[in-house]
């Protein structure tokens, strides 16, 4: 059987000033909405504060996966699953309880996600494998969107799937995923793909999506 996959644009890289169009352009086409929260602590740059993104997640016609690249990032996380996030995501490099927090994130109802960047092992967080529902695997150091694919992430991708076994976890890739690269990562065991750059420059965003999303498909059944 067949890997389900999904795309999840990310809007970092959409006309902020005009967002619900933005959106409304994709929505049919996405799975989930991809929200990149950055603090200008644990990345070098800012996008939104709490309010802002709950104004976003309360607009947003379809269901929220919460990127969050923040620093102290236990205390925030638990509020995105409350302010309505179908998904939270925490860095496994800025939280200082991950088993707790990945838990309150999970009692607020949301599915709680575990991101490493790049050079952060899979193998330290195995362990937490039981308290997950998504890994996120970063394909890019996070702070930007638009910057070049790491082909050498796919190795962990495949170590991550290995991780994962049976259980129905999620396997995120994030940064740099286009028509090129998305079925390498595919093949390796992703089945959830965050797309900035490679949708909002294209002419047609919707029509872009489904390519990737077609391209995934087809590369996760030579993958297993
Ligand atoms: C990077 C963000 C990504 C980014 C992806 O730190 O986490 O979600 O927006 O953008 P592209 O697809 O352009 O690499
Ligand atoms: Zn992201």
């Amino acid at each position: 059987m067949a890997r389900e996959v999904r795309i999840t644009p990310s809007i970092l890289n959409a006309d902020l000033t005009n967002l619900g169009h933005e959106i409304s352009r994709i929505a049919a086409q996405s799975d989930l909405i991809h929200l990149d929260v950055m603090d200008n602590i644990f990345v070098p740059n800012f996008t939104f504060d709490f309010e802002r993104a709950v104004q976003i997640i309360r607009e947003c016609p379809i269901a929220v996966d919460a990127h969050l690249m923040v620093a102290d990032v236990d205390a925030i996380a638990p509020a995105y699953a409350e302010a309505g996030c179908s998904s939270v995501t925490v860095h496994a490099e800025a939280t200082r309880d991950i088993t707790s927090t990945l838990r309150a994130i999970r009692k607020a109802g949301a599915r709680a996600g575990l991101a490493l960047k790049p050079a952060t092992p899979i193998e330290t967080y195995a362990d937490c494998v039981d308290e997950v529902d998504m890994f996120l695997i970063m394909t890019v150091e996070p702070g930007f969107g638009g910057q070049k694919f790491m082909h050498e992430m796919m190795e962990k991708v495949k170590r991550t799937r290995e991780v994962i076994g049976d259980r129905p976890i999620w396997l995120q890739v994030d940064g740099g995923v286009s028509m090129e690269t998305i079925s390498q990562a595919s093949e390796a065991g992703a089945d959830v793909f965050v797309a900035g750059s490679a949708v909002f420059n294209a002419e047609d965003p919707s029509a872009m999506i489904l390519s990737l999303r077609n391209l995934a498909i087809s590369a996760s059944q030579i993958g297993r």
